[in-house]
């Protein structure tokens, strides 16, 4: 058993209280490599942004449980190295999906979990989602549970068709459970596809997709149900069409990919949403830098050449996410 506190790492509470107070949002950002890593901390060292570390399945998949714990362990060196004397780091669960997973997190030094039982019937999830709560707390570990289902298909997140949260359902979710956070259905969902065009207008000067807006009236009825308490947004990638036309321009096909509208973010960041969640925005970022290089260089074959302007892509992202979207900057002095 290792304790997070013991790897200089911090759970929620804090985070989104002041979060909340202060009208902005946490970031929430996955990471699979080294080179995602070195961003999302350079980015938050430079802004003095506190940050949520998420490792998805997909994530402890490819790269390992232990060598991303050991990473995120790493991060707060390399934040401090940095010159952020406080850094306020939390190693996030991503889309837990049993109890068992959600133990072996917080055992071995996550400060915080999500158990997403959201796919369950209603008393499962709650079933579910308080057996990780009695055990996390105890830890001080927080945790993040989900009502309501989020459309789109990535690695290990998938389903067709999203259902809003219900308000009338919140109240008695959170008290039952006794969860600190909770992820909703507003209209979000995951990966570069979010909304397919029949969904969208097209802008007719651009011929852009023009998606259809969050369901900013279930947001606030679910606030006015659960007052002050702290709400997630998964699916919050924007798809950066910068991003999607470099990908596009050299050999890439990503035909009508279409994300959250920044706007939309910055209005959810200054309510009660204080974590809002982007992976598929970074995947973008990198998988553009790459093909920049290939496209110009052909003969390159060093990894540090293409994977480094990822970086620096990818770097240049989470600090905009921070600065211009989410308000979290200078928040974690
Ligand atoms: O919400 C899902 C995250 O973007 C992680 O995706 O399961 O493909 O790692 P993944
Ligand atoms: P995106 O696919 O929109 O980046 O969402 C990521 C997410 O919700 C991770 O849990
Ligand atoms: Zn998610």
């Amino acid at each position: 058993m290792v304790s997070f506190k013991e790897l200089g790492l911090v759970n929620t509470r804090e985070m989104f209280a002041k979060a909340i107070k202060g009208g902005y949002a946490i970031p929430a950002f996955n990471f699979n490599n080294m080179e995602q890593l070195q961003a999302i901390v350079k980015a938050c060292a430079e802004t003095k942004s506190p940050v949520i570390l998420q490792v998805s399945k997909g994530a402890r998949n490819y790269a390992n449980q232990t060598l991303l714990r050991y990473m995120a362990q790493g991060a707060v060196e390399y934040a401090k190295e940095l010159g952020w004397e406080h850094p306020q780091i939390c190693l996030h669960l991503d889309h837990g999906d049993s109890f068992e997973l959600c133990k072996s997190c917080v055992d071995f030094g996550f400060s915080s979990v999500m158990i997403d039982a959201s796919h369950l019937p209603y008393e499962e999830n709650i079933a579910l989602t308080k057996k990780v709560v009695e055990y996390a707390h105890q830890y001080d570990v927080t945790v993040e549970a989900e009502l309501g289902v989020l459309a789109g298909v990535e690695d290990e997140v998938s389903s067709a068709v999203s259902h809003y949260t219900k308000p009338e359902e919140v109240v008695d979710f959170a008290t039952r459970t006794g969860c600190d956070s909770l992820a909703i259905s507003i209209g979000t969902s995951h990966g570069a596809y979010k909304f397919t065009p029949e969904q969208c207008t097209r802008d007719p000067k651009t011929g852009k997709l023009v998606p259809p807006p969050l369901a900013f009236d279930v947001l606030d009825a679910i606030m006015e149900q659960l007052p002050g308490f702290p709400i997630v947004l998964h699916g919050s990638s924007s798809v950066p069409q910068e991003y999607v036309d470099m990908i596009n321009a050299t050999g890439g096909k990503l035909p009508d990919a279409v994300g959250i509208p920044e706007e939309q973010l910055r209005k959810a960041a200054k309510s009660a949403v204080c974590k809002i969640n982007i992976d598929s925005d970074s995947r973008l970022a990198f998988t553009a830098a790459v093909r920049k290089v290939f496209a110009e260089k052909p003969g390159e074959f060093d990894p540090r050449k293409y994977c480094g302007p990822a970086r620096d892509l990818m770097e240049e992202l989470y600090k905009h996410k921070i600065i211009n979207v989410l308000g979290s900057n200078g928040k974690a002095e």
